[in-house]
């Protein structure tokens, strides 16, 4: 998405240890006006596929996620990540393993808000090792639900995620892909889509 490729050149800063910063557009200050045109791109990309729900996590996911609701008109559903142990029963829930954050944490959605005879929409900001999302997807196929795809606003090309994403035969569509950036010159490459 060019619009997306070039606000991530002009505002992004690239940090050490592949870390991109966009916290003045998408993970701190949000351009709500770009946030609406990333939410038509999903939509003309899931167009055909009856989405009914759009599931994402908390924290960052959740912004993203609301306003490309606003295209799909169908409610959000966001995981909660949690410590709390004595869940089971009226939650589905599963392991999420964070790299960057090195630990790793439980997420759930309640049993009322997911199941069979939804059709779900992943939604996330960033997919880098891909863990959050492929926990989103265990509580998807947990609950009898259909998973028709997976939409993130930057991935991180050169991390295992989106091979991962992809070989598990789910339907990801990347609005920009990072193939690599340069922390001294602040260069970004991106994958030709
Ligand atoms: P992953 O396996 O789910 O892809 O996540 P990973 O542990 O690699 O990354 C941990 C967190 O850091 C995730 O947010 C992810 O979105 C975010 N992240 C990874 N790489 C980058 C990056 O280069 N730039 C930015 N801005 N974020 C990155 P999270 O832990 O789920 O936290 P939250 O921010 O949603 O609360
Ligand atoms: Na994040
Ligand atoms: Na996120």
């Amino acid at each position: 998405m060019k619009l997306l490729e070039d606000r991530i050149r002009r505002d992004g800063v690239v940090k050490e240890g592949n870390v991109l910063k966009v916290d003045r557009f998408l993970n701190h200050q949000m351009d709500i006006e770009l946030f609406q045109e990333i939410g038509k791109e999903f939509k003309r990309r899931f167009a055909n596929e009856n989405v009914n729900k759009i599931l994402t996590i908390e924290a960052s996911g959740i912004g993203i996620a609301c306003i490309a609701a606003e295209s799909f008109h169908v409610p959000v559903v966001f995981a909660k990540k949690t410590q709390t142990k004595n869940i089971a029963g009226e939650v589905y829930t599963t392991q999420v393993e964070s790299f960057t954050h090195g630990r790793i944490y439980d997420i759930i959605v309640s049993k009322e808000f997911l199941g069979k005879g939804d059709r779900v929409l992943l939604i996330d900001d960033f997919l880098a090792n891909g863990k959050a999302l492929e926990g989103l997807a265990q509580l998807v196929q947990d609950s009898g639900a259909e998973l028709v795809g997976a939409g993130v606003v930057i991935e991180k090309g050169f991390q295992r995620g989106g091979d991962a994403i992809r070989a598990k035969g789910i339907h990801l569509e990347s609005l920009a892909i990072v193939e690599s950036m340069n922390d001294k010159t602040g260069e970004i490459v991106f994958r030709e889509q």
